[in-house]
């Protein structure tokens, strides 16, 4: 059914007899996959298009009902206000319905695409099964011309994929396929959606599709000004996510490697930061040293980008982005190689504080968290750990399971840090700053150890209570 352009384009070549209705005003919306990109962006669609019925579809009944409860399925600041103003009114979350379908006018797909864990590509490309799986269900209960929008993050030419599962064997209309990919981030996913630097709407050149991506755009213009609005074609727009977070992550790994250099050297990451990054050619954000990168997208994405370039033949473009993935292992097993090498080499039996969990401030999200690798790594050392963290130890508990060791989870920073020998700052969540690190240096082990995988507290003063402070990229500060 297709046909493809030299350009990267590609036209549906369409039986004549069949006519395409895309609508040409989008009245009902529907999203499969309620999770944390399709749960916040439909929300934040309905309340700021009041007049569109928005409608949130899952496998997970659970997490439905949770969607239908006062207590949401994630926590992200903003989040329970506007689904509190919209749930109910033009918003809403259902398990997979059938007749929900029929009544689309457009259908985004917000499933999952993970790191493929089996067979060929595995532990590098994206596991498309859910997708493919999502459409082969919608696909029998479409109306016709209505549009199918990619919003989970995908290898480049899934949309051709996509667009073959929905024509073949067509029984009334053929379906313009989008590619609409999310840039949120999350703890900020409200105002990222609110106002975001732009949305990239692609598509296929022809006239279907330019419509389509028309009718999603005049969408978004209800509050996003035209000119962030960006249309492009859907191997661009596919490949502009990969790329956007493949440039973000290596601005982590890039200033991570010249922490290691600092911490050999005495010169100083945060004040390199700062002296690089108010060229504007580079700019200030995301040169903030850390214990590494994590979340659900990074290191997906760039071990997707790899495989990506080397099954093209690419394998010089691969082994590049594959080394901004290494360049974060090695600053996850640095930090880890420190905690054990400082005291003394040996951590058997001692108690070590993780402060933080989750991956960033701001979620209870720990999918590929540090602390995670970083938890192994200790309890292969026989440490015993407790941690801590504002929202993410119920995650926590479920990433650790059936871990050999001892691990304890505690909600209260001050008593996760009762008779340890050493802190591990994780997670630089605000409230760690505001902590009172005398009362917390008075009941710990002594010598007593803070390793700030964040370089988030003043690393002075916690000298001069008595710590032996260990920052990432600066001389560490100690009493021994
Ligand atoms: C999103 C994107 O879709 C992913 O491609 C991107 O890289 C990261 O962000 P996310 O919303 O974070 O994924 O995933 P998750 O929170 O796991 O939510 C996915 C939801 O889809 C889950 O609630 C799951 O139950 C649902 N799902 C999955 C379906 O409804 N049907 C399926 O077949 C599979
Ligand atoms: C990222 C992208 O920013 C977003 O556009 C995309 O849609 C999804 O992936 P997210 O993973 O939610 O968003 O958070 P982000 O703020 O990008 O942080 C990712 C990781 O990098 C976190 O672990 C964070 O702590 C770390 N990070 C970020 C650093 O270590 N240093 C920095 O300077 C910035």
């Amino acid at each position: 059914m297709q046909e493809e352009q030299g350009d990267g384009q590609w036209l549906l070549k369409i039986p004549t007899q069949i006519f395409i209705q895309v609508p040409m005003k989008i009245q009902n919306i529907v999203c499969i996959g309620a999770g944390y990109v399709g749960g916040p962006t439909m929300a934040v669609i309905a309340d700021r298009c009041p007049h569109l019925r928005v409608t949130v579809l899952d496998i997970n009944a659970d997490r439905i009902a949770q969607w239908n409860s006062d207590h949401l399925p994630m926590f992200e600041p903003g989040l329970d206000a506007v689904v509190a103003r919209c749930r109910g009114k033009n918003l809403f979350f259902a398990t997979l319905t059938p007749e929900l379908i029929r009544a689309a006018d457009v259908v985004f797909v917000s499933v999952n695409t993970p790191t493929k864990t089996f067979g060929e590509g595995a532990g590098r490309a994206a596991d498309l099964q859910y997708l493919e799986k999502s459409a082969r269900f919608i696909k029998p209960h479409l109306k016709p011309g209505t549009i199918i929008v990619e919003k989970s993050t995908v290898p480049i030419r899934t949309a051709q994929a996509l667009s073959t599962i929905f024509s073949y064997g067509q029984d009334g209309g053929d379906y313009p396929i989008l590619s609409n990919p999310e840039f949120l981030a999350e703890g900020t996913a409200i105002r990222d959606l609110e106002s975001p630097d732009r949305v990239l709407i692609g598509s296929s050149s022809n006239e279907q599709g330019r419509k389509a991506a028309q009718a999603l755009a005049d969408v978004y213009a209800h509050w996003i000004p035209k000119e962030r609005i960006l249309l492009t074609n859907v191997w661009s727009s596919e490949l502009s996510k990969l790329a956007a977070n493949a440039f973000l992550a290596q601005r982590i790994s890039s200033i991570n490697s010249i922490s290691a250099l600092c911490e050999v050297t005495g010169a100083d990451v945060g004040e390199i930061a700062h002296a690089i990054g108010v060229d504007q050619r580079i700019g200030p954000r995301f040169l903030e040293a850390s214990v590494g990168f994590g979340g659900s997208c990074f290191r997906k994405d760039l071990l997707n980008l790899s495989y990506l370039c080397e099954a093209e033949g690419l394998k010089e473009v691969a082994a590049y982005w594959s080394s901004v993935v290494e360049m974060n292992d090695y600053q996850i097993n640095r930090f880890i190689r420190r905690i054990i090498q400082v005291q003394f080499n040996s951590i058997a039996g001692k108690k070590i504080a993780l402060l933080g969990f989750a991956y960033k401030p701001g979620t209870n999200d720990t999918r590929d968290a540090p602390a995670i690798r970083i938890a192994t790594g200790l309890l292969k050392e026989k440490a015993v750990l407790t941690i801590t963290d504002p929202k993410a130890l119920d995650n926590a508990r479920l990433d650790l399971q059936g871990l050999e060791g001892t691990v304890h989870y505690e909600a209260d920073p001050y008593k996760a840090t009762e008779g340890a020998h050493a802190v591990a700052l994780l997670t630089h969540w605000p409230e760690y700053r505001a902590l009172d690190y005398k009362k917390i240096f008075a009941g710990m082990e002594k010598p007593a150890f803070i390793f700030d995988g964040r370089n988030w507290l003043d690393h002075q003063a916690l000298f001069k209570m008595g710590f032996n402070v260990y920052p990432l990229g600066k001389t560490p500060l100690s009493h021994i």
